[in-house]
């Protein structure tokens, strides 16, 4: 493995051009992601994390532009590529799981047709070769009796099936970065779970890097390496996993935390939420995002917006306070 991450988005901007104005869905958004790796995104609804997903595959409507920063992914950047370069690059270097399979899913083709032309997208296969491919990739994904299920269309599979399916065709051309936007919200629990354990296992197979958006704290802890928060359209704290549940440093981090139910909770307590909601992403700029809701808020933070700065190792932090100073006005993740 080189040094260099296998992307690096730097100060990411992509703003929303409507009739009311111009809304800064991203904002300032900066994290690298290792090969082989799993990189978390969390933060409240409308905080960017799907913009963010959609500017890295250059899927963004008419109104949707990206007007600064770089996504950096091996030698290319990809906030300036050309869109057929783009193309090449979707599917074969980079896939993408959304959260609804049946966004993905044609629902007159059958799931073999599917699964084989995507195969057949990047590369030039016999029908033969690719029917093998394609029964290779639902087994891969667990499911049994493949050379039937190929004739089975969409409908005719449970939502955590047509999820594995997606999976695998997401896997099929051994891609080198997967981004999965809430991959299992629409399943149960149970499903949720083994989806995810399959895309781990496969990820260990394949060393494939992935970007995981989720809403939910303990998927991040059971499947991410690294994880960054958003807030409002910025990165407001990027660190190692470990680093972000033992040491973060972000008064909104702190407030998310805290909102994670765990099992040792009393019942008749309810769970901490942050008061207050986020600003209008029409206005934002020339302050934190976060001042409104903040504990700690000073002069400072209603007058600028934090630069991000390395705390510690590989531990990125937006906040015109560092810990000791939060400490002082009794800023702490337990207040
Ligand atoms: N086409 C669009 N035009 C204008 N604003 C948009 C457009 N698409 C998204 N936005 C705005 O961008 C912001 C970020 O949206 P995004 O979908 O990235 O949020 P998210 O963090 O993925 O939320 P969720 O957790 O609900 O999926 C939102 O305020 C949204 O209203
Ligand atoms: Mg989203």
């Amino acid at each position: 493995m080189s040094d260099k991450p296998l992307l690096q988005v730097k100060d990411l901007k992509t703003y929303f051009f409507t009739a009311s104005g111009t809304a800064k869905a991203v904002d300032g958004v900066t994290f690298s992601l290792d090969s082989g790796k799993t990189l978390g995104i969390v933060g409240e609804s409308g905080s960017g994390k799907s913009v963010t997903s959609n500017s890295i595959m250059r899927l963004l409507p008419k109104n949707g532009k990206i007007v600064g920063g770089e996504i950096l992914f091996e030698d290319k950047d990809l906030a300036k590529v050309k869109m057929s370069e783009m193309l090449e690059i979707r599917g074969k270097d980079i896939s993408m799981i959304f959260q609804d399979p049946m966004t993905s899913l044609d629902p007159v083709f059958t799931i073999g047709n599917q699964i084989m032309e995507v195969i057949n997208a990047h590369q030039k296969l016999s029908k033969k070769e690719a029917r093998e491919k394609a029964i290779q990739v639902l087994q891969m994904v667990g499911i049994s009796d493949p050379e039937q299920r190929l004739k089975a269309y969409p409908h005719e599979f449970s939502g955590g099936m047509r999820q594995r399916v997606i999976i695998g065709m997401a896997i099929a051309c051994q891609p080198k970065l997967i981004i999965a936007d809430e991959p299992t919200t629409a399943l149960d629990v149970t499903v949720q779970a083994q989806v995810l354990d399959l895309l781990k296992n496969l990820q260990k197979e394949t060393g494939t890097a992935i970007i995981l958006v989720t809403h939910n704290l303990g998927v991040v802890w059971r499947m991410c390496d690294t994880v960054m928060v958003m807030y409002a359209g910025k990165t407001v704290e990027y660190a190692e996993v470990k680093d972000l549940y033992a040491n973060a440093r972000h008064p909104y981090t702190w407030g998310l935390l805290k909102s994670m139910p765990k099992v040792t909770d009393d019942p008749n307590v309810p769970l901490a939420s942050i008061p207050g909601t986020p600003p209008d992403l029409k206005l934002t700029g020339g302050s934190c995002n976060f001042h409104n809701r903040c504990k700690y808020c000073q002069e400072i933070c209603m007058k600028e917006s934090p630069e991000m700065k390395e705390v510690a190792p590989n531990h990125f932090v937006a906040c015109h306070f560092s810990k000791e100073e939060l400490e002082k006005m009794g800023g702490s993740i337990d207040e």
